[in-house]
């Protein structure tokens, strides 16, 4: 399978707040969004710009211990964060099936159950070069929708 990537620098908090939210103004309903990276890397703060992105106002925190929290918006919110998930199954008796699909869909500690995410994920690799600068690096395969890869490409060549 064909692998298309694009990376670049995020210099401050809010940069990676704001890239979140460009991908929420560009999200159509079904998107998945994959993040990977260790504990303070930014995710979090990326679907929080994700969230406003999507027209939604509520205070987006992690779901570390719900598994899941869900936001109405004219495209709903799914965020999961799976850094306490013991089995998939766990999962699914919250509710995963139903909650997997329409929406837009992101995922803390995607990398612990590669096995739910589907693929036309988008995955988003944060990892930490400095006090305030994480590499953001975008990967994704022939399924991810072509219209915001595009979009995304455009971004990180000028960032
Ligand atoms: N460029 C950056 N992008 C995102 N967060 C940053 C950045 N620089 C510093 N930070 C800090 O790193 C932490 C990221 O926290 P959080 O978003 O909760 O990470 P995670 O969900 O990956 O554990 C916050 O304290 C934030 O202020
Ligand atoms: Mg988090």
């Amino acid at each position: 399978m064909k692998n298309n990537e694009a990376v670049f620098i995020s210099t401050s908090e809010e940069m990676t707040m704001e890239f979140g939210r460009f991908i929420g103004e560009h999200a159509e309903n079904g998107l998945f969004i994959a993040l990977i990276g260790d504990l303070g890397t930014g995710k979090t703060h990326f679907v929080q710009g994700l969230a406003k992105g999507l027209g939604i106002n509520d205070v987006v925190s992690s779901p570390t211990f719900t598994i899941m929290n869900y936001y109405e918006g004219e495209i709903p919110l799914k965020h999961f964060d799976f850094y306490r998930l013991d089995t998939e199954e766990n999962l699914y008796n919250i509710g995963w099936e139903e909650y997997s699909e329409g929406g837009v869909t992101v995922a803390e500690w995607a990398d612990m159950f590669p096995g739910l995410i589907p693929e036309r994920a988008i995955y988003i690799y944060l990892s930490n070069k400095g006090t305030t600068e994480r590499e953001v690096k975008v990967i994704w395969g022939e399924e991810a929708p072509d219209a915001i890869t595009k979009e995304i490409e455009k971004y990180a060549s000028c960032h």
